[in-house]
């Protein structure tokens, strides 16, 4: 039996609330994985996909693993190498997790690992980004970033890849609930408004510092104050039924702060221990389920390892 090398790539939470496209961070489970194999035919090709409902091409160009792999291949120049890889979707699609990103990001570390690590993560970024562009046309990294370095991280510019690991309070949990409706993310970035008020301007940046700085100093309620997104939650919670309802039942069971996950539907929270996460958790999938939508139920630490050969 040919001997393959497997990695995973977990979710993330983008945006954390204020920082749209510029703040994210990995969660434990779900994630995706890929095993990859040395082949003596050149070229690379996926063998197998599972998990997608026959929903993802095997065509290179157009999978986001795929993408990224080819795109890591002709950076290095091996693209005549043999490799086939075989995708193993275990995180939901259009979910706000970051599926595609987390495929972009195995894919990306699949050819790195099969080529004994030419590259270091931070070189691996740009190729990861691109592959992510492929499912929603826009080059931002706050899914890819932290689903490959894991932790909390902050884009401070997405075109350069400005991209800095931010320390948070050990013991922060995030409950996360995927209801069982998909949004598109280019859908819910289309239905953004580019215009944005002074106002606006200077109470969510007020919210992105507040965030950083408590996160460095381990202020909890400095933390919980900024988790606000004046800008992008008041436009997107309509494409969420009852996102109101479960961020009302999220505060009032115990978190420091509630949104949108990504692009939606999910929604997270964080939480300062484990019990009130399990708790905050119970409370916005009640939320959903009472109010007639299924949902699955993620509660994690946050990531600190993000993609990782296994
Ligand atoms: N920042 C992105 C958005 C994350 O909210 O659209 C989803 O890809």
């Amino acid at each position: 039996m040919k001997e393959g090398i497997k990695v995973f790539a977990p979710a993330t939470v983008a945006n954390v609330a204020c920082g749209y496209d510029i703040l994210g961070f990995a969660i434990d489970q779900p994630g995706d994985e890929i095993i990859g194999y040395l082949s003596d035919k050149p070229g690379l090709r996926i063998t197998k996909i599972t998990g997608a409902n026959g929903k993802l091409p095997y065509e290179i160009e157009k999978n986001t693993a795929s993408f990224a792999a080819m795109r890591v291949l002709e950076h290095l120049g091996e693209t005549g190498i043999g490799i086939e890889i075989e995708v193993h979707k275990k995180m939901p699609f259009s979910s706000g997790l970051g599926s595609s990103s987390a495929s972009a990001v195995a894919g990306a570390m699949i050819v790195n690992e099969l080529l004994g690590k030419p590259l270091s993560k931070k070189e691996l970024l740009h190729f990861a980004v691109l592959g992510e562009q492929v499912a929603d046309g826009a080059y931002h990294a706050d899914n890819v970033a932290p689903s490959l370095f894991g932790g909390l991280i902050l884009i401070r510019d997405n075109p350069t890849l400005d991209v800095h690991s931010i320390p948070f309070p050990e013991g922060l949990y995030a409950s996360v609930v995927h209801p069982q409706i998909k949004i598109r993310t280019a859908d819910a970035r289309a239905i953004l408004s580019d215009q944005v008020t002074l106002n606006q301007t200077i109470e969510q940046t007020g919210n992105v510092a507040g965030l950083i700085v408590g996160m460095y100093n381990s202020d909890l309620e400095l933390i919980g104050r900024s988790l606000n997104d004046v800008i992008i939650e008041p436009q997107r919670a309509q494409l969420i039924p009852h996102f109101h309802k479960v961020k009302e039942a999220a505060l009032n069971a115990g978190a420091l702060g509630c949104s949108i996950s990504g692009a939606g539907p999910s929604v997270f929270a964080l939480s300062i221990n484990q019990s009130i996460a399990d708790n905050v958790g119970q409370a916005m999938h009640k939320a959903f389920f009472d109010n007639g939508i299924e949902n699955e139920l993620f509660v994690s630490t946050i990531n600190k390892e993000g993609a990782v050969r296994v």
